[in-house]
Formats: C-alpha cells, structure tokens, sequence
C-alpha cells in the first residue's frame, strides 16, 4: 500500500468533496461547453473529477492511489454522475487518448516525471484545449499549511511557462492565499496558478 492508498483508507475524504476553488474558478471563467473530454492527473479521491461531471463532462481521472480511485467511483455515485477512472504511476504514463483539457491540482511530481508529463500534457491537447494547475509553488517551504516538504517537488510559474511556451498563457500567477480542503490543506499557502490554451495552429 503507497502513502496515498494509506492517507486515502482513512474516515472521510483527505481534501473534502467540494471541488477546487481555483477551478471552479477557471472553469466559469473559460465558460466551457459540455460535454469536453477531461483529463484529471493525480485526481486523488474525486472531488474534482465529480464536479466536472455534474457539469456534464466526460472525465478520465488518474491517479496512483488504487483506494483514492475507488473513492472517486463512490463520490460520483452518490452524485448521480459516471467517472471514467485509472490506477496508474504517472511516471510511466501514456495519455492515450486526445483531451480538450487537462488539470492538475496539487499533483506534485519529481521534476523530471513533472516535465515529461507536461510535454505529453501539450501534445494530448487538441487545438483550442486548455490547462488548468494549480500546485505549492517552493515559497511554501515557509509554511506548514500543506504540500510537499522537498522542494523538487513543488512547482514554480517559470518553469510552467517554459515547458508550455507553445500556449497561450491565460492566467500565471504565484500568490499567497487561504486555501481550506479538508484536513490537509490548512490555511495561508504558496501556491501556483496557470491556465493555457493551446493555439488553434
Ligand atoms: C495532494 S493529492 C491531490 C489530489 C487531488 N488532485 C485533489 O486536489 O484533491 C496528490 C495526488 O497525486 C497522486 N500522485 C502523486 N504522485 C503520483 C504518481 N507518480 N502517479 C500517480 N499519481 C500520483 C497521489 O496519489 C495523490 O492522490
């Protein structure tokens, strides 16, 4: 059993069952019509991938933790809504299917399994697909809010703006804010936030 299939096997959902601030957000914000194909990457136990869901999208979640994944499937059901869902180390991942968007929300990788799957991140989007990230970014090395405690594992918004210099950038920021998702993240956090669009050609 991996250290998610641990945290996942307690009572209750880690990081709760609302869905994401940021991405509730970026998702009103980009105004996108359902039903997309969606790509969620190191979806956890749901609460993301649900959401999109109830708004009519076909979600393929993914995520290393068999327990989490099996969580998702019980959220979706009590939510009336069909998840498409896959156990799967991200390290060694294939995306094989074209996405109209991706999201990550705090999926902390090895920066090097990080920049393999954002190359593949770009070339799984269709033209005109966006991706939405949120993650810590290294400045949250100075709080014990959440995330990660190595900083190869946390995210900055130069090294996202490299590896996606082909998009169109929508929204990039480093910022400090509250962030409150179940018992895990737990107050003022550093965080990184982008949204791109892949070009049309
Ligand atoms: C902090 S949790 C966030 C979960 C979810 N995105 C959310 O916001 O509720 C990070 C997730 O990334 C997953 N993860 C980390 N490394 C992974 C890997 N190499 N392959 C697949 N999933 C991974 C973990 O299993 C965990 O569910």
């Amino acid at each position: 059993m991996n250290r998610w299939d641990e945290r996942y096997s307690q009572n209750g959902y880690a990081y709760g069952t609302e869905p994401n601030q940021f991405l509730v957000e970026q998702v009103n914000a980009l105004n996108l019509a359902a039903p997309l194909n969606i790509l969620s990457l190191g979806e956890g136990e749901g609460r993301n991938a649900v959401y999109l869901a109830t708004l009519g999208h076909h979600v393929h979640a993914v995520d290393g933790s068999s327990v989490g994944m099996a969580k998702a499937h019980k959220l979706a059901e009590q939510n009336r809504v069909s998840l498409q869902t896959q156990v799967a180390d991200l390290t060694h991942y294939t995306i094989n299917s074209p996405c109209d968007a991706v999201i990550m929300i705090f999926c902390h990788l090895p920066s090097d399994v990080r920049h393999a799957i954002h190359q593949k991140i770009m070339d799984a989007l269709v033209p005109g697909g966006v991706l939405i990230y949120q993650a810590y970014s290294t400045r949250q090395l100075n709080y014990q809010t959440g995330g990660p405690r190595e900083a190869d594992l946390l995210v900055n918004l130069d090294e996202l703006e490299q590896c996606f210099s082909n998009m169109n950038v929508l929204h990039g920021c480093m910022s400090e804010k509250e962030i409150y998702e179940g018992k895990y993240h737990t107050g003022l956090a550093a965080v990184t936030e982008f949204v791109a669009r892949k070009p049309f050609e």
